[in-house]
């Protein structure tokens, strides 16, 4: 455990943490802003041993403030984050994944890419690929469009066939995720509601039930032609409208939905458990717990829910932030004094 009072530098380290997780920080800032204020550069190093493995392993990271950042891993240069990636796992939880039922599509569209990406390469791949065309198509529309069918078409063509691809992954990764979070939610509420958790998407039509290749092969001639079917409305609007930029996570509760009818508790038990399902996933495909980061959140559940997460994740590596030292009662954890930017105390059994 971290702690100390706010704006000691407790979340920062977790997030320099996290950098070598995801190869990037997950406060949004640019890597300039993780440099010290008044310094010209950044340096991160991380070593952390692998389940079953004899030698740990070291990842560091240079951090310029103009320029590339340099990773490498056991002393050998990387060629860039898509190495890094999925060499260390951590499944982050902070207050803004409180609102992964209540918010916006878009965090919970992230919560896909994070947790796929940490997982399958080509997942990664596929999604900068996408997001790569996409800003082009997005430039092209606003500098008033092509006349040009053709260049439409290889648009359509390369984001219908990214796009299927990852809605294919998400579609199938949602399903399995869907029977951790029943479980993990039956356990919390002891048994009473059970939620569905289904991926919508634009390649899939709705109430279909599909599978990855139907989604590969139907999906992608559903992007395809909504990609080219719709550019004068596109025009008007002023940015690409169709593809899995756009797509959801459907959370429903007793046959409603979670969003508009769960109560604040329950939207936060729900984000509770998809965050512990998808630590059981990285398990489960990964072939070992990821370590999870919990920034601040434990003050923001109540004990009940505290409880519940403390207990779920007993036997597992957990770094917590906290502004008091006193949630624990294990003697397993290791206390960590964070005071301007340095760790001044450290004990184990408080
Ligand atoms: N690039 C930087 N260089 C030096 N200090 C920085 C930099 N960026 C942020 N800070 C400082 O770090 C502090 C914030 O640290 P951090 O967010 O880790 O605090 P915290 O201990 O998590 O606090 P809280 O309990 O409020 O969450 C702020 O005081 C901020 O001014
Ligand atoms: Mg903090």
């Amino acid at each position: 455990m971290l702690w100390g009072n706010n704006a000691q530098g407790k979340s920062n380290i977790l997030e320099g943490i996290y950098f070598f997780a995801r190869g990037r920080s997950f406060r949004g800032a640019r890597e300039r802003e993780l440099i010290r204020f008044g310094e010209k550069h950044a340096e991160l190093s991380l070593t952390f041993q692998k389940e079953g493995a004899v030698y740990p392993v070291t990842l560091e990271a240079d951090l310029p403030q103009t320029g590339r950042k340099i990773l490498r891993r056991g002393g050998a240069r990387l060629s860039g984050v898509r190495e890094l990636i999925g060499a260390f796992r951590a499944v982050l939880f902070c207050p803004l994944h409180l609102s992964l039922v209540g918010g916006g599509p878009a965090l919970r569209r992230n919560f896909l890419d994070i947790a796929l990406s940490q997982l399958y390469p080509g997942y990664l791949d596929s999604l900068s690929r996408y997001n790569r065309i996409l800003v082009q198509r997005n430039a092209l529309i606003k500098s008033g469009g092509s006349t040009d069918q053709a260049v439409w078409e290889v648009y359509g063509r390369q984001l219908a066939h990214l796009g299927a691809d990852i809605a294919a992954r998400r579609h199938t990764y949602m399903k399995m995720l869907e029977t951790h979070v029943r479980e993990i939610f039956e356990g919390m509420t002891d048994g009473r509601e059970a939620p569905r958790l289904t991926y919508q998407s634009s390649a899939i039509p709705e109430g279909d039930e599909p599978d990855e290749a139907k989604i590969r092969k139907e999906g992608e001639a559903r992007l395809f032609s909504s990609l080219t079917g719709s550019i004068e409305r596109e025009m008007r609007y002023g940015a690409t409208l169709y593809g899995t930029h756009k797509d959801d996570i459907a959370i429903r509760l007793n046959d409603k939905e979670a969003r508009t009818y769960a109560s604040q508790g329950q939207q936060r038990s729900l984000a509770l458990a998809m965050k512990l399902a998808e630590g059981e996933l990285a398990k489960a495909i990964g072939g070992e717990y990821p370590v999870f980061l919990l920034d601040d959140v434990l003050s923001e559940l109540d004990g009940q829910r505290r409880a519940f997460i403390l207990q779920a994740l007993t036997d597992r590596q957990i770094i917590v932030t906290s502004c008091e030292p006193a949630y624990f009662g294990a003697d397993t954890v290791h206390m960590l004094h964070v005071q301007e930017g340095k760790i001044i105390g450290s004990e184990k059994n408080a």
